[in-house]
């Protein structure tokens, strides 16, 4: 039997939820802006996330919760650009779903309409759930967020491992349950232990996409500037860096800075 796996010319809602059958893991990165993407995409990933830790990496804020619907349509319509296979979801940020479904409906129409991104993120379980069926019965596909959800940290009050005590990881279980039994065509969980997590990607037969949630879920997320070592400072335990941006960029902005006071640069081949 041959183990290839399948080639995904443009990876959709569907795509995933197949990869999950075929045991094939997804792989999904944040991006913010039309540069990143295009890279992004041309790696071969398979889902961009517009995160709204754009309002932690890209307008340094301390949490995601200032970052409007505007600014997340204004981030994906860049990513929207670049891409050519990447599935791409936009997170709705913190005030534009959470008061009534019509409210986050008119917002999750916003987002397609405005950015043409392909799906939305929601943070939550139960407490959304008239949101994500307004939104689902207009067409638009949802991912879920469980776990750690930095929309609530005033709640949590500290962003460190969730549903440790039996209460929250059965709750988290039963909103898996219920994301799936609403439509949800998949799901983040984020900073729980790693056998609960994996308990959860067993129980739903929609992917469930992992960051530090361990290795028995159906795919990986990481954002791209914490796995690309742009920040030496964030070092949580689940994050794997992929290069040393920081470093080389350092680099690269002294010996520029050099160049230009020495008046090394530009030389003779560098002018007109
Ligand atoms: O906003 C974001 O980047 C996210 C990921 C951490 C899953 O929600």
């Amino acid at each position: 039997m041959s183990t290839a796996k399948k080639q995904y010319k443009r990876v959709t809602v569907k795509s995933l939820v197949d990869m999950k059958s075929n045991k094939e893991k997804i792989s999904m990165l944040t991006a913010y802006d039309y540069t990143m993407a295009k890279i992004v995409d041309q790696a071969g990933v398979d889902v961009i996330l517009v995160g709204d830790s754009a309002s932690n990496v890209m307008a340094g804020h301390e949490t995601t919760l200032p970052i409007t619907l505007d600014q997340m349509i204004y981030h994906a319509s860049g990513v929207i650009r670049a891409i050519h296979r990447s599935l791409v979801v936009v997170d709705l940020p913190f005030g534009s779903y959470q008061s009534d479904p019509k409210e986050a409906l008119r917002s999750a129409i916003r987002i397609m309409k405005e950015s043409g991104a392909h799906a939305v993120k929601m943070e939550g379980g139960s407490e959304i759930k008239d949101s994500i069926k307004r939104i689902l019965k207009a067409g638009i596909p949802v991912m879920g967020h469980l776990g750690l959800t930095p929309q609530s940290i005033y709640k949590f009050g500290t962003y460190t491992v969730r549903a440790k005590e039996d209460a929250e990881a059965e709750k988290l279980k039963q909103d898996a349950l219920l994301l799936e039994r609403l439509g949800c065509f998949s799901l983040v969980l984020e900073k729980v232990p790693a056998q609960l997590a994996e308990e959860v990607a067993k129980s739903v037969s929609i992917p469930v996409i992992g960051i530090g949630a361990g290795n028995g879920v159906d795919g990986q997320v990481l954002v791209l500037h914490d796995m690309l070592g742009m920040d030496h400072e964030f070092n949580p335990r689940f994050l794997r860096r992929y290069a040393d941006l920081k470093t080389i960029m350092t680099d690269a902005f002294i010996q520029y800075n050099k160049d230009v006071k020495s008046g090394d640069f530009p030389n003779e081949n560098e002018q007109y």
